[in-house]
């Protein structure tokens, strides 16, 4: 059977503050600039969430999207929904809510779930210009 990749593309928005709390102040605003704004900013964030497979015969699809769009609202984007990202989402508790990190950290919560469909890459927008892509290496 022919394996084909499907995506879901989400949206959340969310507050944050690129801090690292084992450094200087001086050397927070060094490394994040207007990131590291003490009284947080926003984003508007974009999630694509790939899963590969085989085409099911019976179906035609490799995984039903609404149903994937169902299992990642609940496991992540849901918890972060007009949430602050450093201090209200549990599975984000004590990283430094950069766009590399939050990927990592939604592909923790969303790699067990989505199985036995093999989750293969998660894509986050963080503004129109800059993304990341996550592949679980
Ligand atoms: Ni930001």
């Amino acid at each position: 059977m022919p394996e084909v990749t499907v995506t879901r593309r989400l949206t959340f928005n969310a507050a944050h503050r690129v801090h690292n709390p084992a450094l200087s102040e001086a050397e927070n605003d060094a490394l994040f600039g207007k990131c590291n704004n003490p009284n947080w900013h926003g984003h508007n964030y974009v999630l694509e969430v790939s899963v590969t497979g085989e085409v099911s015969e019976k179906t035609g699809y490799v995984m039903d999207l609404g149903a994937l769009k169902r299992l990642v609202n609940e496991q992540v984007v849901d918890r972060m929904d007009h949430r602050n990202l450093n201090v209200e989402v549990d599975f984000m508790r004590g990283i430094i809510p950069t766009t590399e990190n939050i990927v990592v950290a939604c592909w923790r919560v969303l790699e067990p779930a989505i199985r036995p469909a093999r989750l293969t890459r998660l894509r986050l927008w963080e503004t129109e210009n800059n993304h990341v892509e996550y592949e679980g290496h």
